[in-house]
Parts: structure tokens; sequence; C-alpha cells
């Protein structure tokens, strides 16, 4: 049985641009961010608060939200990895933030300057402050279909870093495929070993990268066990700087199409959407990767 509605997840603003080498410039983004919103999307990953250092692109997450025109009805969540990004991200005046885990140990070193068991000594206190202020608290585990240094992940690995994460308080754990290697069949298997841990299916949201062409086929896999809330970046759009080999997120225009032909509600105007994602591609100066929006465009 299929889910009858659908949340898009949209990461496009964060995970789509975190990658891109030139600067996009804050008015670009505010445009970007005011388009998806009118385009009917209700969640926006807007930014991050991390070191400026390590993704420069996003070093301008303060002015992207003072200056953010906020939509009645939409939600702008924001990656934070500790308290520095905490506190920064509350003073900006958010209500939904993200800790982002890994369920590898390499991962946790290249992406956190951590480790699998010491990234929780950083994201626990974040968590417990962010729920103690109100905040809704979303858990990422990044790496849980496999790992461009590790090769394969043990689920039960996977479901270790997940149940922490829930456990100190998140809401919702949205699972990574960072480098786009899984298939449908691992998505399965990840998927049951959480509900056979006892994590209710409704507390799962998938997060394709499409390295492989595999993402929509991952996300039927995810639909058919019972999820309800799909990532994915407009045009396609995105990538990790610190995963070798992680190119753009699943497509939110083909998410569309898929949903719309299983005749799943998203709430998504798909014409202005694709009118936003050409738009953007101009501005980055290539084309979207995108199926649909290649198909539909002009
Ligand atoms: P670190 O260098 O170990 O940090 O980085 P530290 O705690 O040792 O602090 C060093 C200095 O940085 C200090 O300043 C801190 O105040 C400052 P000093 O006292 O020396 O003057 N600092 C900060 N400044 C501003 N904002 C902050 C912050 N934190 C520390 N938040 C850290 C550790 C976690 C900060 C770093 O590794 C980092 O920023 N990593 C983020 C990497 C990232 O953003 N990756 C992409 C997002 S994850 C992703 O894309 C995957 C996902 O899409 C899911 C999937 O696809 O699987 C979510
Ligand atoms: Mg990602």
């Amino acid at each position: 049985p299929l889910p009858t509605e659908v949340t898009i997840w949209e990461v496009g603003p964060r995970d789509g641009l975190q990658n891109e080498a030139e600067i996009v410039p804050v008015e670009v983004k505010l445009e970007f961010l005011d388009r998806l919103a009118g385009a009917g999307l209700t969640t926006l990953e807007a930014t991050s608060f991390v070191h400026p250092k390590w993704v420069p692109q996003l070093a301008d997450a303060e002015e992207v939200l003072a200056r953010l025109r906020r939509h009645d009805g939409v939600r702008y969540p924001v990656l934070v990895p500790n308290e520095r990004g905490l506190g920064r991200a509350l003073a900006a005046g958010v209500t939904h933030v993200a800790v982002f885990a890994s369920a590898t140990e390499t991962f946790a070193r290249r992406n956190l300057n951590s480790g699998l068991d010491a990234q929780f000594a950083m994201f626990e206190p974040v968590i417990g402050r962010a729920r103690e202020a109100g905040l809704d608290v979303r858990g990422y585990v990044s790496m849980c279909f496999g790992d461009p240094w590790e090769g394969a992940v043990p689920p039960e690995q996977v479901v270790a870093v997940g149940k922490r994460l829930l456990d100190a308080g998140c809401s919702q754990l949205s699972l990574g495929d960072t480098i786009g290697v899984a298939t449908a069949a691992s998505v399965e298997r990840v998927i049951d070993a959480f509900t056979e841990a006892g994590v209710a299916v409704g507390d799962l949201a998938v997060h394709f990268h499409d390295t492989y062409g595999q993402a929509l086929a991952n996300t039927l896999a995810a639909l058919r066990r019972g999820v309800t809330t799909v990532d994915s970046s407009a045009g396609g759009l995105g990538g990790c700087p610190y995963a070798e080999s992680a190119t753009g997120n699943l497509a939110t225009e083909d998410l569309v199409w898929l949903l719309d032909g299983l005749g799943i509600k998203h709430g998504v105007d798909l014409d202005a959407l694709v009118e936003t994602s050409v738009w953007m591609a101009r501005q980055l100066g290539r084309p979207s990767p995108s199926r649909v929006v290649r198909a539909l465009a002009g």
C-alpha cells in the first residue's frame, strides 16, 4: 500500500548549494527560496550554521535568514552541527533545526572532525538545548547505504546511530544515501532494520542522492514501506563537499512526476517549480540534470 500524501522536504537551498564552487549571491538565494515557496513547497531547508571555513558557500546564513521573506505555512529548517551553530541559529530566530550524524567512522571524521561515538557528545547537548528552546529537531544519518571509504555499511550500525538521535530527542530521522549507491533492495533492508528495532516508519524520511540513477526507484521502495517524507532538491542540485563522488539529490521535479503518476498528494505546482529550476540553472551557468526539468522546460 502506498501513502495518499507525501511531504516533500526541499533541500535545494542547503544541500543543493553547499557544493557550488562559485559563491551564489545572497539575493539569488533569497529569490530561490521565495520561488520555491511560491511553487507550493512547505519545507525549505534554508541554509547551515556550520563552520564558514568548512562550507564557505553558506557563510551568509545569518544574512539569508535575516532577509528571508517567510511565507505562511512554510517552515525553514537549518543545519546545526554543534552548540556554536545552535547559538547562531537561535539568534537568527529559527524554529526547526537538523543535526547530521554519520553512520560511519570515516565520514564522521571527514565531515565533522569527530568520530562514530564521539559525534554524540557534540549532538546530544545541541538536541537537548534546542528542544528546551521549543525547536523541532530532525536527525540526519549519512552513509546509511554505503560509504566511499568503508564500503557496505551494516544496517545494525545505521540503526544504532539513528536510535541514539531519536533517544536524544529528534522527532524524525532522515536516512541519507550521501553518495547515491543504494538500490531498492538495500533501502528495504535498512527501513526494515529500523522497524524491526521498534522505530515507527512515520518517523523516517529518505534522502537520496542520484549518483547511480537509482533515486526514484529507491523512493518508490521507501514509499511502499510506508515512508511519507521524501527529501529532494529542485532541479537536482547538490552534493556534499566532504564525500567523494556525491552528486546532486533526487530532483524535486522527478519526485513530483512520480508522485503525480501514483496519485499521491504533495501540493507542488510542477510548472512553477520547473520555471524556478530553469531560472536557477541560468544563475549557476549550467543546465539542470533533472530529466523532468529537461523534458518540460521551454
Ligand atoms: P572543528 O574545527 O572541529 O570545530 O569543526 P571546533 O569545535 O574545534 O571549533 C573550532 C573553531 O571554529 C572555534 O573558533 C569555534 O568557535 C568555531 P575559535 O574558538 O578557534 O575562534 N566554530 C564555529 N563557528 C561558526 N559556526 C559553527 C562553528 N563551530 C565551531 N557552527 C565542525 C567541527 C562540526 C564545526 C565542522 O566540522 C563543520 O562545520 N562541519 C560541517 C560540514 C558540513 O556542513 N557538511 C555538509 C553537510 S552534511 C551533508 O551534506 C549530508 C546530508 O545532506 C545527508 C546526506 O546526504 O547523507 C545532511
Ligand atoms: Mg545530502
